[in-house]
């Protein structure tokens, strides 16, 4: 989302006529896109923010602003007690961004956290500057309604409301027409898009019709209200890709109702399983958090069990870290001592790392339409990319070229990563005839 929000930023900014620098050094302005989600994202986004002041000490003009989620938790403390920054932007007011500036160059601080009620940036293009040219994130609603007892997105982010399809399906065109190949389109809580009488199902029908060699992925639904047709519409498009992020937060139906997510655990199972059914080779992720209020050992073994009994390829993990002005925060302790929840942490990370493993091992030997993303960190020699199931795949580069589709056999495997031989470059519809010859074929 916050690298969405960037995207979106970049581009009022390069209206105003600024562009980017390569350092902070040689900025003379410096955002700083905050997240509140969890204690040590904020934590590190003061430490950030030190840094920045040292520079402000030798540099003199220069700015520095904070924006997004952490802006109106603490404006107060931003602007007065620390000296650290001279503007605070929440993230419905980025159009307000010039008149800001304006005001700081009048010596004076400025702040804008109003939240709002409509505010989609529909019409502003985001510009990526940092990406790798081959995958791009499009977002299509701001906010959330939720209120998990958790979180406090519902807080910092406001009221949900979804962008205009035409103008999601316009930014689409865009990116397919500047070389981009696999989309992920975003929301706090996708399913609940809804833009006149269109919703979640009937955008991502609509936004994988725009090119059907480019890839389309979501990110998030929620467990309570996943739309059925969705799924039947991911089986059959060859460019919804097979793999789903579905937050679980526990596997035990108590603590979800304490966390007010409404569904049990029983439910998730229900949904995992038609979710299997319905899209043979589904590779799904989750999100999980240990140590919630009141969490048994017992509850925490229910989780446990969730997640050995489904087997993600891939899982979020997160020890609770409680919010201020959530409802957990105001109605519940957090009672669950750090070493108990850093010791559940580790407990299911673990069995992630193994099941994982175990996933993997099963895919040596098999064949994978991967889109190369660019040159694997560990060496020039070698690409990587991500299969369609979401894995990341490395193989030897030879001839191919980023932003293309390969076809590969998976020859070994990490808990993270596959490694590869690459057989020859495809697309998806050649790829996806070949898959469905093979299986007619038996
Ligand atoms: N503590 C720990 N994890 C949290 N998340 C959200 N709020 C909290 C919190 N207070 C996690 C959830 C969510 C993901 C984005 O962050 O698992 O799905
Ligand atoms: Fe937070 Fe729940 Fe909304 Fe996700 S669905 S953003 S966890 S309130």
């Amino acid at each position: 989302m916050n690298f969405a929000d960037s995207e979106v930023v970049n581009s009022i900014l390069m209206d105003e006529g600024m562009s980017p620098s390569e350092t902070p050094e040689q900025a003379d302005v410096i955002f700083v896109n905050t997240c509140s989600i969890r204690e040590n994202a904020e934590t590190r986004v003061w430490n950030r923010l030190k840094e920045f002041r040292a520079l402000k000490k030798e540099k003199e003009g220069l700015t520095v602003g904070v924006l997004g989620c952490m802006a109106e938790r603490i404006k107060e403390r931003i602007i007065d007690q620390e000296q650290l920054v001279d503007i605070v932007v929440g993230p419905d007011a980025y159009r307000d961004i010039p008149n800001l500036l304006a005001e700081v160059e009048d010596g004076r601080k400025a702040v804008n956290v109003l939240l709002s009620l409509e505010e989609t940036y529909a019409d502003i293009s985001p510009v990526r500057t940092s990406g790798n040219g081959v995958t791009a994130f499009v977002s299509i609603m701001r906010g959330c309604d939720n209120m998990c007892a958790f979180c406090v997105v519902p807080f910092t982010r406001g009221r949900e409301r979804s962008r205009p399809m035409e103008s999601i399906l316009r930014e689409i065109r865009q990116l397919r027409d500047q070389g981009y190949k696999e989309i992920t389109l975003l929301g706090q809580n996708v399913n609940s898009y809804k833009y006149e009488n269109i919703d979640f199902t009937r955008l991502m029908d609509e936004a994988s019709s725009v090119d059907p060699e480019i890839r389309f992925r979501f990110s998030s639904p929620h467990p309570k209200d996943f739309p059925q047709p969705l799924l039947h519409l991911i089986a059959e498009r060859p460019n919804l890709c097979s793999y789903i992020h579905i937050p679980a937060q526990s596997g035990n139906s108590e603590v979800l109702e304490r966390m007010r997510r409404p569904y049990t655990r029983e439910e998730y199972l229900g949904l995992i399983h038609q979710m299997k059914q319905i899209i043979p080779g589904v590779s799904l992720s989750t999100d999980i958090i240990t140590g919630f209020c009141d969490e048994t050992e017992e509850e925490h073994r229910d989780t446990m069990t969730l997640m050995e009994q489904v087997e993600f390829d891939l899982a979020y993990m997160f020890a609770y870290s409680e919010r201020e002005r959530t409802l957990a925060h105001r109605k519940y302790e957090d009672n669950v001592p750090e070493d108990v929840k850093k010791r559940r942490l580790t407990e299911i990370i673990q069995q992630q790392m193994s099941i994982q493993e175990k996933n993997n091992k099963k895919e040596i030997g098999r064949r994978h339409l991967v889109l190369v993303e660019g040159t694997s960190k560990r060496s020039d020699e070698q690409l990587s990319g991500r299969t369609d199931t979401n894995k990341m795949v490395v193989f030897d580069r030879e001839h191919y070229q980023k932003g293309e589709y390969v076809e590969v056999e998976i020859t070994g495997c990490t808990s993270a990563t596959l490694m590869a031989r690459p057989i020859r470059k495809s697309s998806i519809a050649e790829f996806n005839k070949a898959q469905e010859e093979a299986v007619v074929l038996g």
